[in-house]
């Protein structure tokens, strides 16, 4: 019997009501296995603003710190957008809490279930079968943290300069290349490099890192695609990718593109690792904030973001995959949420979601 603490980190608009979703099923596999899981909430994002005057309080990271893992929901809405930007709750607390925790590299599954095929908006037979690309996004490095990264008077005309700053080095680079490579390893054995080496210098010395990194997997395969290519190739023919390896922005933009082809924004979830097993795990999508509240999200991003809370920081693959077959099923039996209904399926909301995926653990 294992004890594990888990954070739990609701934030901001459907937020909490997945994670609530998630916290059925995690509960219902408590009842079902051995090992123990204590949850501590904490406040994170816009509401953390209201109650405590900033998106990331001290009280949560301390709760954070003592925990081994963060479960995540999604942190943001127009109530704070008029805050200074520094203080919104994404550059307030999301990005602060990657880069507090080093959580470099970012794991997104896009998988496009057989039984959700017809949810894609791209052709029958463009998306086949489904298919299942991960997308491994460098998380702590390039536009996002690199510095200057400010607006300034112009020198010309009188209007203003802003300017954000692209820099990468050999070991930032290094070390989530060795994350693809191992995780390719264990599924498609290829890796995709994503970049724009014919215009970056950045992507040049990504090129550089990633074949030196390379010739340590010998049974993995590693090719090069420009990102404006790999936008275009998504469309056309998604399954044709095994491992996409990212840079920051890249993997950001790129990776909401293959979630909409799996069918919804609300079935990608996400794991934000570092070295060791601490990990943040969160949906990929946003808050919705048209939605929230409605209790007609979908939380199974929520739900397969905490199966890989459980595979990578508890170590627990098989109540993990427990959770992604019982996902599997309950799409099979016809369930659904609204984005990603058809015809001849059954309706059903955020909390009933949870408790019919709960049911068939
Ligand atoms: C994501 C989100 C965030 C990002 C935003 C909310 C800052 O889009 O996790 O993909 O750009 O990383
Ligand atoms: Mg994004």
């Amino acid at each position: 019997m294992k004890k594990f603490k888990i954070a739990v980190l609701a934030g901001d608009g459907i937020g909490p009501e997945v994670m609530k979703a998630s916290i059925a099923v995690l509960e219902a596999l408590g009842k079902s296995c051995v090992h123990k899981f204590e949850l501590t909430e904490a406040d994170v994002g816009g509401i953390a603003i209201d109650r405590h005057g900033k998106a990331l309080p001290d009280k949560t990271i301390e709760i954070c710190r003592a925990s081994d893992a963060i479960l995540f929901g999604s942190v943001g809405g127009p109530k704070w957008e008029k805050l200074p930007r520094e203080e919104q709750p994404e550059r307030g607390a999301l990005l602060p809490l990657r880069k507090l925790f080093g959580l470099y590299a970012n794991l997104r599954p896009a998988v496009c279930y057989p039984q959700l095929a017809h949810s894609s908006p791209l052709k029958p037979e463009t998306v086949k079968d489904g298919f299942n690309v991960l997308v491994v996004r460098e998380l702590t490095g390039g536009l996002y943290f690199g510095k200057p990264k400010e607006t300034v008077k112009s020198r010309e005309g009188g209007g203003k300069m802003a300017i954000d700053t692209m820099v990468y080095t050999t070991s930032e680079i290094k070390r989530v290349a060795i994350v693809a490579f191992e995780t390719a390893k264990k599924r498609g054995k290829r890796v995709t490099l994503v970049d724009k080496a014919n215009v970056l210098e950045t992507s040049v010395l990504w090129r550089e890192v990633v074949k030196s990194v390379a010739r340590g997997y010998s049974d993995v395969a590693l090719d090069f695609i420009y990102v404006d290519n790999a936008a275009m190739q998504i469309l056309k023919n998604p399954g044709q990718f095994d491992v996409l390896l990212c840079e920051n922005l890249f993997g950001d933009i790129l990776s909401d593109e293959l979630a909409a082809a799996t069918g919804s924004l609300g079935m990608l979830p996400s794991a934000s690792l570092t070295d060791g097993t601490f990990g943040m795990f969160e949906p990929a999508g946003g808050t919705a904030p048209d939605i929230a509240g409605k209790g007609v999200a979908n939380p199974i991003a929520q739900i397969l973001s905490l199966a890989m809370l459980l595979r990578f920081s508890c170590k627990l693959e098989k109540e993990a995959s427990r959770i992604e077959k019982a996902v599997e099923r309950t799409l099979q039996d016809g369930f659904r949420t609204a984005d990603i209904f058809s015809d001849g399926c059954r309706k059903i909301g955020t909390a009933e979601m949870g408790e019919r995926i709960a049911e068939r653990l």
